[in-house]
């Protein structure tokens, strides 16, 4: 037994040795797992005491905190300023607006008019023109003397279907940049004015080149079945001659219009933008029949209608001008096309009249509940804005989102209306949104364009008002 043999005693020692490295290594594990543990638990406790103080700090008990400010859009306090019903401008998302337009309109040297039908609180139109890219859209000789007040004439542009002498007088006096014939019988007035004036125009014409928009029934425009514009359909060759005889002033009788171009609005508020591809497929077979008379254009005005987005307005605040002046960029051959045939064609300059996409997300318009009605099956929110403040919802059945100004997310569902006498006088039917009471602020959303320059007196009411942001 003493002799126990060296290699035993070596592998007892190597057992050892394996052993005391095993319990090294799980003292070691168990050692870094203690740590795992305390720090585990440490983590968890901290956690849960972040979790604890966040969700008190989240829980709104009045009783707790008396002094906590319910969530908001708008400052409340500074609403209060004036008597509601009135518009109010965001001026910051509206410069934003303004320079994404401007930005890809410099990119690809276009011309963006604001189209004063839209808006022509003084306040926002002197927004507008302090940019010297901007021009200005018209479509009545007040809007034309209404913007000498604020653009230089050359950034002028008139258009409309039954323009007086006296306006046509006014606008050829004035010298704006182009008028926009809607007719052959105004293209003969015209030229009689200017010859009896002895004053030269520019002048375009204004197609009606029957491509369906899709948009409300009510704003569409360039559809043979309405008013507006030169019906090529009707007998193209007439069109044609009619422009070679002025563009050639032919018997001397039209020495002193200058035509350049031509003139297109096929409706408002359009998302789909195929309809403005589809106008461009148009567009390129006249410029194409112009050209094969040597007939040049400098001048290509595709009026406004770019559509805003009247559901999500606080996702997609800024319209997408992208899109669509891409979309007549690719889509309009006559752009690329030089050669015999198409000579000056590469001078051809694109300008777009533009109102709703410029101005509609940056307006609202901030009314109280008068009163909250019990209805038979409906719950009825009275406001104190009716439908001579904003009339696109009697009118054309759009939808503005409103909002209670602080915010409860307790909801419930409303036909929310005005004081009118009118049934039409509703913003929106079964509507949820946050609960109401008598006195509370309300916004309506999308409301900068086509809401305060189509308000009316109407019940005798006062017209509606409207204030930029700085004035609160
Ligand atoms: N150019 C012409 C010749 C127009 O008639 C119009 C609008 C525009 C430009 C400007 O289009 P916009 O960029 O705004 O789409 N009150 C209706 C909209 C009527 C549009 C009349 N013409 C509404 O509230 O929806």
């Amino acid at each position: 037994m003493d002799d126990v043999p060296l290699k035993g005693n070596n592998l007892s020692e190597e057992i050892f040795m394996e052993e005391e490295t095993n319990m090294k290594n799980r003292r070691s594990t168990n050692n870094k797992l203690i740590i795992g543990g305390i720090v585990g638990v440490v983590a968890i406790v901290i956690i849960i005491v972040v979790l604890v103080v966040t969700l008190n700090n989240g829980e709104e008990d009045p009783k707790e905190e008396p002094s906590k400010k319910p969530r908001s859009l708008l400052d409340i306090e500074k609403l209060k300023k004036y008597e509601t019903p009135y518009y109010y401008y965001n001026t910051s998302l509206l410069n934003e607006t303004i320079d994404e337009a401007l930005r890809l309109s410099k990119l690809h040297n276009l011309k963006i008019h604001f189209s004063l039908k839209s808006n022509f609180n003084e306040k926002i139109v002197k927004i507008f023109a302090s940019h010297e890219e901007i021009g200005a859209d018209c479509v009545s000789g007040g809007e034309v003397n209404y913007a000498l007040q604020h653009f230089t004439p050359d950034k002028i542009v008139f258009a409309g279907i039954g323009k007086t002498d006296k306006e046509i007088e006014n606008a050829v006096d004035k010298g704006i940049f182009c008028l926009n014939v809607e007719s052959y019988e105004e293209l003969e007035n015209l030229n009689e004015i200017c010859q009896k004036k002895g004053k030269k125009m520019n002048f375009a014409t204004r197609i009606n080149p029957n491509v369906e928009a899709h948009t409300h029934e009510k704003i569409v425009t360039g559809l043979n079945e309405n008013k507006f514009g030169i019906y090529l359909e009707e007998n193209e060759t007439k069109f044609y001659d009619k422009i070679y005889e002025v563009y050639t002033n032919q018997g001397d009788k039209y020495k002193y219009l200058n035509f350049i171009g031509l003139h297109f609005h096929i409706g408002s508020n359009i998302l789909n933008f195929t309809d403005f591809a589809t106008l461009c497929k148009k567009i390129d077979k006249i410029v194409d029949k112009l050209n094969e008379r040597n007939v040049p254009i400098t001048y290509l005005n595709l009026g406004g209608g770019l559509g805003v987005d009247y559901n999500e307005p606080a996702l997609n605040p800024i319209p997408d001008f992208e899109g669509y002046f891409n979309t007549y960029l690719t889509n309009l051959t006559c752009l690329q096309k030089i050669g015999p045939n198409y000579n000056n064609n590469q001078n051809i300059t694109l300008h777009f009249e533009l109102g709703r996409s410029m101005i509609a997300q940056s307006g609202y318009v901030i009314s109280r509940v008068n009163y909250i009605k019990e209805g038979i099956e409906k719950k009825f929110a009275i406001l104190d804005a009716g439908m001579n403040d904003l009339i696109r919802p009697a009118m054309y059945d759009a939808l503005h989102q409103i909002e209670r100004v602080e915010i409860n997310d307790d909801k419930t569902m409303y036909d929310v209306v005005g004081p009118i006498c009118e049934s039409s006088d509703v913003f929106a039917k079964n509507y949820t949104m946050d609960r109401l009471q008598k006195g509370d602020y309300v916004l309506i959303r999308t409301a900068g364009a086509y809401g305060e320059s189509m308000a009316s007196r109407y019940n005798f009411r006062d017209l509606i008002k409207g204030y930029l942001d700085y004035e609160f």
